[in-house]
């Protein structure tokens, strides 16, 4: 069956970026000028979804304004004959068909998912993080769609990270089936470094079974009080396969400042426009 429709937490507080979080919100932060959330979007339009379910909460609005037609920009901009950036502004509402899902308490990434429950139905779906921003030609979620077209189950993005890590992520262990494919059979949400099954990573790429609803009304709060995407995902691999992909292409962790920072200066230097002035002045700063 054919994936149609992405889920896209974003409900959370942003706190590693207070004050800058304080009243907007985490996902409109920029990379070079475009808001981390552009960057989830097209990731999966590059996948071929055209339906993108937002789970929002209070403080938001500027994700809607985003994805809206701005009436008043785009008449300023057509009386000063900015043709192009008119298109590009037009064409940012066009992305897609969007819909909106409150989350009304911030009680964690599975409660957040399960939000999505009578808008998705009964079809598989993908579910994107904003916070993991990934460069490559084929798109985090495409390349797990390749993978669920083989296998028909849940199929989630993997990244193999330092040992000292695992604390920070959904950790999972398995079998590789194929080059860079797991059969997996372990998940475990933020463990100990002493209780980790692997280092394989969960990075925020995932495309479920519609099955993960029914797990996820029975999952109790687990690691940080909250009720934990990665245990559903563990009491699914019960009764389905989960599958595992590690991701091709550069991640960044956008969801703290030091990850936020290394995307912005390489996103800065992939830029044409930006690429020669730029470099010349890294190299001078990193000189002194
Ligand atoms: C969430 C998930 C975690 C996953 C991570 C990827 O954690 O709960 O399993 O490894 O995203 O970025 P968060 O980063 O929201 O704490």
């Amino acid at each position: 069956m054919e994936v149609r429709k992405a889920v896209l937490p974003v409900a959370g507080f942003g706190t590693r970026f207070l004050p800058a979080t304080k009243s907007s919100s985490k996902e409109m932060l920029p990379l070079v000028d475009k808001p981390l959330i552009h960057y989830a979007v097209e990731d999966a339009i590059n996948a071929g979804i055209n339906q993108i379910i937002f789970i929002t909460g209070r403080g938001k609005r500027a994700i809607e304004d985003y994805f809206d037609i701005s009436f008043e920009l785009e008449y300023h901009l057509k009386m000063q004959g900015k043709d192009e950036l008119l298109k590009q502004m037009r064409e940012i509402s066009e992305m897609a068909d969007f819909v909106y899902v409150r989350q009304k308490e911030p009680k964690g990434l599975g409660h957040a998912v399960l939000r999505a429950k009578d808008v998705v139905g009964d079809e598989p779906f993908a579910v994107i993080l904003a916070d993991d921003v990934i460069e490559n030609s084929k798109s985090g979620t495409k390349q797990l769609l390749d993978v669920f077209e083989r296998y028909h189950c849940s199929v989630i993005g993997l990244e193999q990270v330092n040992p000292d890590e695992v604390s920070s992520y959904g950790i999972v262990s398995g079998v590789e089936i194929e080059k860079g494919v797991y059969k997996l059979d372990n998940f475990v949400e933020k463990p100990k470094k002493e209780e980790a099954p692997s280092n394989l990573a969960i990075i925020g790429r995932y495309i479920f079974t519609p099955s993960i609803f029914r797990e996820l009304e029975k999952t109790q709060a687990g690691a940080k009080g909250e009720i934990q995407l990665t245990d559903a995902i563990a009491s699914l691999s019960k009764k389905e396969v989960i599958y595992g992909k590690l991701l091709d292409g550069k991640r960044f962790d956008c969801g703290n400042k030091l990850g936020f920072l290394k995307a912005t200066v390489e996103f800065a230097l992939h830029d044409k426009n930006l690429k020669s002035d730029f470099e010349k002045y890294l190299k001078e700063v990193v000189k002194c």
